[in-house]
């Protein structure tokens, strides 16, 4: 593992007992009238892992586990951005991450604007930074965005005033999948030596890039497995292993993160048949009996079962894949109360 991957995972350990403090201040901050004092982050937006330090994640992690408390009361709401309004502007289709933000700024208690490209003037042929400097003109406060270009919220981050959160731009990041991700593994095992492996459709995979910026930077082993189509060239650079056979890393990995097959974004034939990548990649439960007992299934969805996940391992013991869902909206209440106050301030 590289020394910085050391240097970052020890500083984890000696920020763990600020762990706790900065968890106090964000829940206090949240649960007062008005904002109070948000934890210590600078950032307007959030673009992708691969900018942050370990330590800005470490941040994020634990204001999510005070709001997946404040998600267990009777009242799931505190007035942290009240007055704020967020804007969901989805160029992609989604279920979970655009419903996910919307219940999280409502958590927040903040306005929500849905907007999606279908029956919009994107139709009519209004560009990307037009459509999201109108929005902004409404006073919006923050942004999310989903693309299907890569860098699509870089470009609305120069063009706008307000933040930008990355909801997925192409194949760049998804920066909050990578972030619950994180926080699914790290609420059940610590992280530092963890080996996580990430199997199938790396190629094409914004997930994949995001858990392995994050992982990496919080001192976990990360493997990417998968037909050497699906691996993109030079992966190893970011610190990723790579293995093409998975019955030969199996009996040694403590996390199996299970990616789609985005037949979307595939032009061309990166394998002979579904049939043969289900044979050679598809997690069945007799393959998964050669991993440790105790190993922890995830898959960020949608998932074909029966392909890349057999039904009975998606639905079983092992799985925490409901659970991810749960704690994106705890992850994305963290990310848009940092964002949102880093940009305009707390209330005067
Ligand atoms: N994991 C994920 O991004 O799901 P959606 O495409 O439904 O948002």
């Amino acid at each position: 593992m590289a020394t910085t991957t050391r240097a970052n995972a020890a500083a984890t350990a000696a920020g763990a007992g600020a762990r706790a403090a900065t968890r106090d201040t964000a829940v206090a901050a949240a649960d007062r009238e008005g904002r109070g004092t948000p934890a210590p982050w600078a950032k307007r937006h959030l673009l992708s892992l691969e900018e942050l330090s370990c330590d800005e994640i470490g941040v994020l992690l634990d204001t999510a586990e005070s709001f997946k408390e404040v998600l267990t009361r009777d009242v799931k709401k505190v007035p942290s951005l009240r007055g704020k309004t967020v804007a969901n502007l989805f160029f992609e289709p989604s279920t979970r991450t655009r419903t996910s933000f919307e219940i999280a700024a409502k958590r927040l208690s903040a306005d929500i604007i849905n907007f999606q490209a279908a029956g919009s003037s994107v139709q009519k042929g209004e560009s990307l930074v037009d459509t999201a400097l109108n929005i902004q003109a409404m006073q919006a406060d923050t942004v999310v965005v989903r693309h299907a270009s890569s860098g699509a919220s870089q470009l609305l981050a120069r063009e706008l005033d307000c933040s930008v959160v990355n909801a997925g731009d192409g194949i760049h990041e998804h920066p909050t999948q990578g972030l619950l991700d994180i926080f699914t593994i790290r609420e059940r095992r610590d992280l530092e030596g963890l080996h996580v492996c990430l199997v199938g459709d790396i190629r094409h995979s914004r997930v994949a890039r995001s858990n392995i910026w994050g992982l990496i930077k919080l001192g976990a082993q990360v493997t990417v497995c998968g037909p050497p189509t699906l691996i993109p060239h030079g992966i190893e650079e970011i610190g990723a292993n790579v293995a093409y056979d998975l019955d030969s890393v199996l009996p040694t990995v403590d996390v199996l993160n299970i990616l789609r097959i985005q037949f979307e974004r595939q032009h061309g034939a990166f394998f002979p048949s579904i049939r043969e990548y289900a044979v050679e990649y598809g997690i069945s439960v007799e393959r998964l009996r050669q991993a440790r007992e105790e190993v922890l299934i995830l898959h960020p969805q949608p998932m074909h079962r029966g392909i890349e996940i057999a039904a009975e391992v998606a639905d079983g013991h092992h799985s925490a894949i409901l659970d991810q869902v749960t704690n994106g909206v705890a992850v994305r209440m963290a990310v848009l109360f940092h964002t949102t106050l880093a940009s305009s301030g707390p209330d005067s």
